[in-house]
Order: structure tokens, then C-alpha cells, then sequence
């Protein structure tokens, strides 16, 4: 028995961020297979702005309980988990239930976090560290001395994505408001202001040849303008679709959308390649592989933000008691990297 009670944040609805309800209850019991972990940081991802909408890809039915990914140590382990993982510090992407004090996660699911790495500094770089380092080498397979385009180079997946094509040797534009340039120039980005440039131009300025890679989470007119900077042998990687956060109708169309032109992009020959990056992908079909790839490449994450290649980047660093204000802030367009929540 736990001496400790359960608090976790619920999403009970369409909401404002005020509208989330903290919920107390008991601390759950880690079935077979799995692991009790104590929440030490957890994070605000742009998923949970699509899902207090209504509007993220995989809704799940309200009411539930948000959060992306978290990081914490494990206090218990159920029957046929190692004994000797309780007491390590864990990292694990769960796509719901990470905004809680105490979370039931599968043993296989979770990456151990080196010694010598915070908890808050770890949850910088989970969802987002195994998104950008999925798309950089096993998707654009980026090269040193290429030339790649980031929009919103500021933004959580954004700022581990610039950190960890400069650690290979690219260069790098990324988009990002006007007062995110100079942290963005200090990190050896060649910043363009998507609010107030012609951004195609201006990268055309920049990269006349093109660019090697295009990593574009906007979609609607940015992913065919992404498209249209590639130079020849380039490839576009598509992940989001911010820019349809706040529209109304389907919420699976606008990927649908991208899927779509995804496909005839690649069906017609032009010497250049298309994806749909989701960080999901595989794991209904082979979970086990799934899981080793998830598990080698937050590895490697890691091991980038111990020798310094990734600085993480914390926005701010809020209890899970101030999840309104914490998603607040994550919309507010001010933020520069991961707002992080502690419990
Ligand atoms: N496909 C996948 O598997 C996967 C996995 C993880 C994340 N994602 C996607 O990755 C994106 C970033 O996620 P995050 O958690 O890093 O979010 P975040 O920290 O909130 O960053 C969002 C970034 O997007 C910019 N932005 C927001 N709305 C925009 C618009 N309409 N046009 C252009 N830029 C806009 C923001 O710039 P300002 O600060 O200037 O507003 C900020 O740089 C999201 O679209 C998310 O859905 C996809």
C-alpha cells in the first residue's frame, strides 16, 4: 500500500484551459508486465491544445486524463518486471495519463534517463527528442554540410530538432517570430520571421540551389511551399498541421489532406521524397520493434544532452496544481522550447 495519494489533471470536455479539474484518488497497484512510476516532470505537448479542442488526430473520449510523456522514477514493479528497475529513473512516451503523480506504464515501455540528466532537463527531449531525431536520421537522413528548413524553430520539437542537425553539421533557416531570432541566431540558426516575411522568398534568398530537408509541422499552403524550397534529392518531412488547430469540421481530414498529397508528391517523378512523420507509426503492427527503435533513439537523445550537443530548453517549469496557466502559456505564442510540469 501506498502511503501517498494519487492527483491527477482531467480534461473533462471541450475547454477552456481553466475548464482542466484536478482529481485526487488512490495510487494505483503496477499490474503484470508493468511499473508504478512517481511523475517527476511531465510536459505540455501542442497535442493537448488539439485535444482541449476536440481537434487532435487519435482523440480520446472525454473525459481523460492528458500528457504526452513523462519522466519519473519507479516506485513499484509488478509480477515478471526486473525487481531492480524500482528506484531507477524512467522516461515514457504515452500519448494520455502523463499529467498525474503516480502513472501505470508497461516495463517494456519505459527508457531509463542517464545519471547526470534532471528530470526536467529529460522531459525536454522525450516526445519531442524521439520525434526530431526519427525524422532527422531515419527519415531526411540528414548528411554534414546539408542545408535544412525548420519552421518553428523555437517551438518544443523545434528547438531539439535545430540542436541536433547542427551536432551533425547542417545548417540551418528556421522560422520562428521576430523576438525568438536572437536566441535562435545564438544557436547558429538563420532565422526567417513567418509572420512578417515572404518566407519562400526569403529561403530562396538564403539557398538558391534549395534546401536538402524541409521539416514543416504547419501544413495547408506551408507544406507545398515547403515542397517547392526542395532542391533536387531532397525530401519533405510533414508532421503536423498547426496551422488547422482552430478550425472547425473533421479533425482527420486535414491529415488526411497530407497524407494525400504526401503520396502524390512521391508518385510523380521528380528526384525528390515525401513523408508523413508519426511517431506512433508501427506500433500496432510490431510492438517489440517499435519499442527497440523508440528505445534506441531516446537513447541517443540522451546521450546528446549529457555531452551538451542539446541544451534543454525549458520555457518554464510549473506545478501540476498550474496546468491552466501552464497551457495557457504554451498558446500564447511567447514560448521559446518545453513547458514543463512537476508535481
Ligand atoms: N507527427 C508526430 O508524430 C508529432 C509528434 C510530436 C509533435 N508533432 C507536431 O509538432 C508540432 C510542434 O509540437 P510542439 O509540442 O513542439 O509544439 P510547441 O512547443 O507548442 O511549438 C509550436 C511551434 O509552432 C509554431 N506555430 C504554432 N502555430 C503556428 C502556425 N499557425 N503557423 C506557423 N507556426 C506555428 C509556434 O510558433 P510561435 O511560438 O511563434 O507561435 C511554435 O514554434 C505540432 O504541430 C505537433 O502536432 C507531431
Amino acid at each position: 500500500m501506498n502511503a501517498e495519494g494519487l492527483v491527477e489533471v482531467v480534461l473533462p470536455g471541450k475547454v477552456e484551459p481553466e475548464g482542466l479539474r484536478i482529481r485526487h484518488g488512490a495510487v494505483p497497484t503496477a499490474g503484470p508486465g508493468q511499473v508504478l512510476i512517481r511523475m517527476e516532470a511531465t510536459g505540455v505537448s501542442f497535442a493537448e491544445q488539439q485535444m482541449r479542442r476536440g481537434r487532435y488526430y487519435d482523440q480520446p473520449a472525454f473525459p481523460f486524463v492528458p500528457g504526452y510523456d513523462l519522466v519519473g522514477t519507479v516506485l513499484a514493479t509488478g509480477e515478471g518486471v526486473e525487481p531492480t528497475l524500482a528506484g531507477t529513473r524512467v522516461a515514457a512516451l504515452v500519448k494520455v495519463g502523463g499529467w498525474a503523480s503516480h502513472v501505470i506504464v508497461d516495463a517494456a515501455d519505459v527508457v531509463e534517463v542517464p545519471e547526470g540528466i534532471g528530470a526536467a532537463e529529460a522531459e525536454t527531449v522525450v516526445v519531442n527528442g524521439i520525434t526530431a531525431w526519427q525524422m532527422l536520421h531515419r527519415k531526411a537522413r540528414i548528411r554534414a554540410g546539408q542545408t535544412i528548413l525548420v519552421h518553428g524553430a523555437n517551438g518544443g520539437v523545434g528547438s531539439v530538432l535545430v540542436d541536433l542537425a547542427r551536432a551533425a553539421g547542417v545548417k540551418v533557416i528556421g522560422t520562428a517570430s521576430a523576438r525568438h531570432h536572437d536566441t535562435l541566431r545564438q544557436r547558429g540558426v538563420v532565422p526567417v520571421d513567418y509572420r512578417t516575411e515572404d518566407v519562400a522568398a526569403r529561403v530562396r534568398e538564403l539557398v538558391p540551389g534549395g534546401v536538402d530537408a524541409a521539416f514543416d509541422h504547419v501544413g495547408g499552403r506551408s507544406v507545398a511551399g515547403s515542397w517547392r524550397l526542395l532542391a533536387p534529392g531532397g525530401t519533405l518531412v510533414s508532421y503536423g498541421s498547426a496551422s488547422t488547430r482552430d478550425d472547425e469540421g473533421s479533425k482527420q481530414w486535414p491529415v488526411l489532406k497530407l497524407l494525400a498529397r504526401v503520396w502524390v508528391w512521391n508518385a510523380l517523378p521528380n528526384r525528390r521524397r515525401a513523408y508523413f512523420f508519426n511517431v506512433w507509426a508501427g506500433r500496432a503492427l510490431a510492438k517489440n520493434a517499435f519499442r527497440a527503435r523508440l528505445r534506441a533513439d531516446l537513447t541517443q537523445v540522451f546521450a546528446a544532452l549529457r555531452r551538451g550537443d542539446v541544451t534543454a530548453q525549458i520555457a518554464a517549469e510549473l506545478p501540476l496544481a498550474r496546468v491552466a496557466d501552464a497551457l495557457r502559456l504554451a498558446e500564447s505564442g511567447t514560448v521559446a522550447g518545453k513547458i514543463v510540469l512537476t508535481p
